[in-house]
């Protein structure tokens, strides 16, 4: 609920305007109270009285109305809230917020509020992809803007690409993230992340390329949306994420124990790259070579499948979501991975070389449900994280 919260809505000028007049709707729904600035662009897609209507306010639309001054202000407006939403955000008032201008009264609130910024862009695809308008986004979110979305989808002109506004529920969970302790609160998540390592002597071991970028970033984002998260994980070289509690560990053995564990948990994303076998023949000492002996034969056993024991388990968390890594048939061998480990969703990526999904930055994945296979755009480790979340969030709504 954001019983009492004050959201500022900044409409500008898209076609998915209209959304922003369902959003006001569900924030009123839910006990905010709402205010509203309605650009010049803005007023072409939406009317003020919809707006007024809706919000039960009057709507701001021009900084040199005297009444609005004199009985409001446009310092007064950004201080009377909690949180300014710009929904939809253009690439126009992007770029204008990232160079600080003033021109109009959409402008001047965003550059004169020192309140917390949430941006839900919208745009065609041409504009999202180009290089001025990631430049202005990276200097937005390095200054402390949130954002949610753009989705990929059916645009305006017909054609599909990355660029539509994200989905109203998206960004009701965007908001309660920021003003309300979050959609996940007081829910608790587990995650695995990173590679096993199965010790052949002291020494020795058979390990992975998993870096664990992927699994952090996820335990991350389930944090931000409020989440109580464990986080279990093979060996990485990476800082641990903030708010997150860390389990360190080694073989995929002590993994299954800690997930364990850290049960019950609502939601369980394994995106740990387990080791299928450990070494059976493990040697307490080190192996030397001998002259002329043949070389030592490792016996392999098998480890147990983390993800298939949650499933199977008497404390399965609510919504179980396992990860796939594939280098042919990929959605194929998912959506059989899916049913055979008993988990809710799979995320699937293709792991060949080349890809770069192995310790990059970036990955291409595709969403198995019960409902079908959603293919996600080429997208940084932690853009799908965060859409991950922001999924997790609104499926485990009660
Ligand atoms: N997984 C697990 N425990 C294992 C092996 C895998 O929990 N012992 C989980 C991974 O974390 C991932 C999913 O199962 O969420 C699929 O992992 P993947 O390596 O793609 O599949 P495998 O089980 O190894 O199946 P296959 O060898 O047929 O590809």
């Amino acid at each position: 609920m954001l019983t009492g919260r004050r959201v500022l809505l900044v409409i500008s000028g898209g076609i998915a305007a209209y959304k922003s007049l369902d959003l006001i709707r569900r924030l009123r729904e839910r006990g905010a109270a709402v205010r509203c600035i309605l650009t010049r662009g803005g007023e072409q897609f939406v009317t003020p009285l919809s707006i007024a209507t809706l919000t039960g306010e009057r709507v701001f639309q021009d900084i040199f109305s005297l009444t609005d001054e004199a009985e409001i202000g446009h310092i007064a407006l950004v201080k009377e809230c909690d949180l300014v939403v710009v929904a939809p955000a253009t690439a126009n008032l992007l770029a204008k917020m990232a160079m600080g201008l003033a021109d109009d009264l959409a402008a001047t609130a965003l550059l004169a509020t020192d309140r917390p910024i949430l941006v839900a862009p919208a745009m065609n695809t041409r504009m999202w992809d180009h290089p001025a308008t990631r430049a202005n986004l990276a200097t937005l979110e390095a200054r402390g803007v949130h954002r949610v979305g753009p989705n990929t989808g059916w645009l305006a002109e017909g054609e599909v690409g990355e660029g539509r506004m994200a989905e109203v529920p998206e960004i009701l969970a965007a908001i309660e993230g920021l003003l309300a302790g979050g959609p996940l609160a007081g829910r608790r998540a587990l995650v695995t992340s990173g590679p096993t390592v199965e010790p052949i002597d002291p020494v020795r071991f058979i390990a992975n390329r998993s870096s664990g970028k992927q699994g952090h970033a996820i335990a991350a984002a389930l944090a931000r949306l409020g989440a109580g998260v464990t986080l279990v994980s093979g060996p990485v070289a990476l800082a641990d994420p903030a708010g997150v509690r860390v389990v360190r560990v080694e073989t995929a053995a002590e993994m299954l124990e800690a997930c364990r564990a850290a049960l019950p948990a609502d939601v369980a994303v394994c995106a740990a790259a387990v080791a299928d076998w450990t070494v059976a023949n493990r040697s307490a000492g080190k192996r030397r070579k001998q002259a002329g002996a043949p070389p030592p034969v490792i016996e392999l056993a098998p480890n147990p499948d983390i993800l298939a024991t949650l499933a199977a388990g008497p404390q399965r968390p609510r919504l179980l979501v396992g990860f796939a890594a594939e280098t042919e048939n990929v959605v194929g061998n998912a959506v059989e991975k899916r049913a055979r480990k008993g988990c809710d969703w799979i995320v699937a990526n293709d792991v060949s070389a080349g890809t770069g999904a192995f310790g990059g930055d970036a990955n291409t994945v595709h969403l198995v449900t019960a409902s079908g296979v959603e293919d996600w755009p080429a997208l940084p480790k932690t853009e799908v994280a965060r859409r991950l979340a922001e999924r997790i969030a609104a499926a485990v709504q009660p």
